[in-house]
């Protein structure tokens, strides 16, 4: 007898564990929930089983295979027996559903389903929290006991950590798809931003620019761009990454100006963990741009030393990391960019010529605005168009004599002053159309040209243009650090300048940035 019950026990917890099997294997929930019924159905020989979920927002159970359909039935978490059992946290034998006064006969009228008797037991989770209920119904012979009630109590214990799985499976493939839709977009906005329709001009040299980069779009050679600072060298940057086959890796970015001698092989190939105490390891710059493209802007200021380290990743398409020595393999484009004369720091030692010739096997010449004059007027409606609908208005127009003032600019900070200007005014005029006093510098710069020609004292023309100049300049420059709160980084940015050749005017002029600063 003790025996036969041993081997009758043996037996169930064998099936218990074959459905725990396929319930962990199982990762939809709705094709979780379908699976624990069927096989709830089988186990306690019993007519039908189902699981409901608690959802605790509403204060409602859910089943989506009551009812033997794909019908979700969703009902309070007050009532029925299955209710009973998720707000008591007991199971709940009913052997005659009729004489029951939690019986919810609902169900039965809808469905002419004729319940007998129901077993109900709280399903929990790992926590000790009800998250729903596991009900069979209709015992094939006789009634629900004891041994059924430990074996649905057994299946419910395993259920509710399928049943959270595949939960947080499921939401975490919806966050997964929500994310990848949302790159997705980004991507293509990305690229039409970044394509060569990013690129205004309609004169011919910004037009052979345009055209060259369509040229090279599907092979990886290097580019070599050069010109001033603000005729667009990154733009174009990137528009030869985004229209090439490697838009949809990376475009990584490494200003070789602002790197210090020692920072630059660890920026570049990346460090190995352990270099020094306490050093993480780190991935570097060329490995970052694997398949797609490094992008080495103002590549003139590279020491000597950091130049024989890019070559060799030219050449041989391989390097270690700092303190490693494994050798890694990488394929990646190349874009260098400077507004030096790269030709005659290779004449005077200062750069590889190896390397110069590796680099600019595409060169690519930005002319700066001044040689480009027929571009000003599409700028000024391009920056125009993208100044109001970043603030989300109309565009504005530029009144007459504020047309001939920008024309007649000579900007030395090229296409991004012209840029700045526009979206300068635009904040600062009040009605719909820019006058010459919202351009500040330009205004200052035609009503001084003007002092000056009135000045009886001014005989010497070159004298008196030097005196216009420099009243501009310090103006200019006053303007731009009350702005940046005497953030001289940040001043010289917005002029199209660099730091340091901000700080030799400062000094010229005996101008004291901090002054601007409004923690004082
Ligand atoms: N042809 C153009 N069409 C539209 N916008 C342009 C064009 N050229 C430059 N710009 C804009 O001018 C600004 C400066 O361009 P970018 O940063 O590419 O210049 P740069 O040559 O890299 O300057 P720097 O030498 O100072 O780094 C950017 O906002 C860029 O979008
Ligand atoms: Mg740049």
């Amino acid at each position: 007898m003790a025996s036969s019950s041993q081997a009758d026990l043996h037996e169930k917890l064998a099936a218990i564990l074959g459905i725990c099997q396929k319930m962990n294997s199982e990762r939809d929930l709705g094709a979780l929930l379908d699976l624990m019924a069927h096989e709830a159905t089988n186990f306690l020989d019993c007519d039908r089983a189902s699981i409901f979920l608690l959802d605790r927002q509403r204060n409602e159970l859910w089943s989506k295979v009551a009812l033997g359909s794909e019908e979700i039935l969703r009902f309070d978490a007050r009532f029925g027996i299955v209710g009973q059992a998720v707000l008591t946290g007991n199971p709940v034998n009913v052997p005659d559903a009729y004489s029951h006064p939690q019986f919810y006969t609902a169900i039965d009228d809808q469905t002419g389903y004729r319940t007998r008797n129901v077993l109900a037991v709280p399903v929990r989770n790992q926590s000790g929290q009800i998250v729903g209920a596991f009900e069979a119904l209709n015992k094939r012979i006789g009634a629900f006991g004891p041994r059924d009630e430990a074996a649905l109590e057994a299946l419910a214990s395993h259920a509710a950590i399928a049943v959270e799985t595949a939960q947080l499976i499921g939401e975490l493939r919806r966050n997964q798809d929500e994310l990848a839709q949302q790159n997705a977009n980004l991507l293509r906005e990305v690229e039409s931003k970044y394509s060569t329709h990013g690129i205004i001009g309609v004169g011919p040299k910004i037009q052979q620019v345009v055209r060259l980069v369509e040229r090279i779009r599907d092979s990886a050679v290097n580019v070599l761009i050069t010109g001033e600072s603000g005729t667009g060298k990154e733009l174009v940057a990137k528009a030869v990454h985004y229209t090439s086959p490697r838009a949809r890796r990376g475009f990584v970015a490494l200003n070789c100006a602002a790197l210090p001698d020692t920072l630059v092989e660890s920026e570049l190939f990346g460090i190995e963990k352990g270099v020094a105490t306490g050093v993480q390891s780190r991935v570097g710059h060329i490995e970052k741009a694997d398949g797609g493209t490094l992008f080495l802007d103002e590549i003139a200021d590279l020491s000597l030393a950091a130049q024989a380290k890019i070559l060799r990743v030219l050449q041989e398409r391989e390097f270690e990391r700092v303190g490693g020595n494994r050798t890694i393999k990488v394929d990646v484009r190349v874009i260098a960019a400077t507004n030096q004369d790269l030709e005659a720091k290779v004449q005077d030692g200062s750069f590889r010529e190896d390397l110069y010739y590796r680099l600019k096997v595409v060169p690519i010449a930005l002319p700066g605005l001044r040689e480009r004059p027929e571009d000003v007027p599409i700028l000024i409606e391009h920056f125009l168009r993208s100044s109001a609908s970043r603030l989300q208005r109309e565009p504005k127009r530029v009144a007459p004599e504020a047309y001939r003032a920008l024309l007649a600019a000579e900007w030395k900070g090229n296409v991004r002053e012209l840029e700045h200007a526009i979206e300068q005014a635009v904040v600062l005029s009040s009605g719909p159309e820019i006058q010459l006093s919202d351009f500040p510098s330009l205004a200052a710069a035609v009503v001084s040209a003007e002092d000056a020609s009135e000045d009886g004292r001014s005989g010497h023309f070159r004298e008196a243009k030097q005196r216009v100049i420099e009243r501009f300049e310090r103006q200019f420059i006053c303007e731009a650090l009350e702005r940046h709160r005497g953030n001289i980084s940040k001043a010289a940015e917005e002029m199209g300048m660099y730091r340091q050749h901000l700080q030799v005017k400062l000094a010229d002029y005996g101008i004291d940035a901090t002054a601007y600063r409004r923690d004082r």
